[in-house]
């Protein structure tokens, strides 16, 4: 039986991408992703040979299978969201050649320059229903107006080898260039609106990065790698037995991020919410991990009855309640939004162990948090805790940042839940 590792030194407790690391992950990427080498830190320390299968089942925009793919290892990603998806997989395709991509996108945006140029008519608008998806003011009439001609363009002009790898660019650009929004960890529109932007220029200059770190990783060896859309809730239906080494991810926290606000306007623009059906569809495969997307049908809770930890924090978070008196539809599901996301959490951990190699190591990157009432919510240990009863392993729980909470003004824990599965 193979001892128990020591956990590995992480090389920097910090959000940022390192310099030599923003090569693919940055074509897209959420603000409070874990860093590359947080994940090259735990899959070099994991007794792993290339070939081997990683999962991030909350893949976000894909940092652990990016890294994974360039470290030489097979990788699956599964996320619910469209636009997490949909970046995942194409950060992770490395078929396009660079110097098609770049002349393609060149006559594309030649295109858009001169429709824009000779377009005497209205901006160009979304249909109303869209648009009220929008948070208000998210982008302004013109920019908006010259990243639908730019995609009109895109479309019409069409090229399927590069037509996924010009949509994240539009989409990066959109966020970071066109519009008025701003992440300080939740999405905000900001009051200084960007009236006009040089749409089209930007979103060159995104894909001439793209094009040159294409040309970096032309000649890595690499293993296939997959990534789903769907809810890694039921993560034994999207996966193959027995076939699963490694583990790396990051699941939502119990803290009120809405991951359909984050990536909204780009999700509304490249089409992937169009109307308030495909946003309803979109939130109820997600973790309930704030009370925008609770429902009444929901019933993750059955799962924790027997978990006293999580029991007792959800009748603390509804005590606190009503000691203060607060009674708004929201803070009355504070209790039962905690509970419904451990109950998710369970789910996953149960339905994954079929997945899983025996031997397998598991990083759950989690917040300690404190957006119900200041409850203090320490998710590594109860995720540890639940881990534990469904036979997992703990190896231990690693500090990897502190983060200062505005609501409390204290330092919360984010931490490498590290697990190991037997079989
Ligand atoms: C903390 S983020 C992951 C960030 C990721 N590490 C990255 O590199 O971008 C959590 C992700 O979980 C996804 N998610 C939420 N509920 C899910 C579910 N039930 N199944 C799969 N993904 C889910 C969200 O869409 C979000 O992308």
């Amino acid at each position: 039986m193979q001892a128990l590792l020591e956990p590995p030194i992480i090389s920097n407790p910090s959000n940022r991408l390192l310099l030599e690391d923003r090569g693919i992950h940055d074509w897209y990427r959420f603000v409070l992703s874990f860093p590359a080498h947080l994940v090259r830190d735990y899959l070099n320390h994991w007794d792993l040979r290339a070939g081997q299968t990683i999962l991030d089942p909350f893949c976000g925009t894909g940092s652990t299978i990016l890294e994974a793919k360039k470290l030489g290892f097979r990788a699956f990603g599964v996320d619910a969201n469209a636009m997490a998806y949909f970046a995942s997989r194409t950060k992770t395709d490395w078929s396009p050649d660079p110097n098609g991509l770049l002349q393609h996108a060149q006559l594309v945006a030649q295109a858009a320059k001169t429709l824009l140029e000779t377009n005497n008519q209205s901006y160009r608008e979304l249909p109303a229903e869209a648009q009220s998806l929008l948070l208000t003011d998210s982008i302004s009439p013109l920019p908006l107006h010259k990243a639908l001609i730019l995609k009109e363009c895109l479309l019409e002009m069409r090229d399927e080898r590069f037509l996924p790898h010009e949509l994240l660019a539009l989409a990066k650009t959109i966020v970071a260039d066109a519009s008025n929004l701003r992440f300080g960890p939740e999405v905000g529109v900001s009051t200084k609106k960007k009236l006009d932007a040089d749409v089209t220029g930007a979103w060159l200059n995104n894909i001439k990065d793209m094009a040159g770190d294409l040309r970096l990783v032309q000649d890595l060896k690499t293993y296939e790698c997959h990534v789903i859309h769907a809810d890694a809730r039921v993560i034994d239906s999207l996966v193959e037995p027995n076939s699963v080494h490694a583990v790396f991810t990051s699941p939502p926290y119990p803290n009120e991020k809405d991951y359909t606000r984050t990536t909204r306007l780009e999700s509304v623009l490249l089409d992937f919410l169009k109307t308030k059906s495909d946003l309803k569809d979109q939130k109820q495969r997600f973790l309930r991990s704030n009370t925008r997307n609770v429902y009444k049908n929901d019933d993750d809770d059955q799962w924790i009855q027997n978990f006293d930890s999580v029991m007792s924090l959800a009748s603390a978070i509804e005590n606190r309640r009503i000691e203060l008196e607060k009674t708004s539809g929201f803070e009355k599901l504070y209790a039962r939004v905690t509970k419904l996301y451990f109950g998710g959490i369970v789910r996953h951990l149960m339905t994954l162990r079929s997945i899983l190699r025996p031997g397998a190591y598991l990083g759950y990157v989690v917040g300690d948090q404190a957006s119900y009432l200041r409850v203090l919510i320490r998710t590594g240990q109860i995720v540890a805790e639940i881990a534990q009863s469904l036979g997992y392993e703990l190896v231990g729980i690693d500090l990897f940042r502190t983060r200062f909470s505005t609501t409390t003004r204290e330092l919360l824990r984010e931490e490498v839940v590290v697990l190991r599965w037997r079989g």
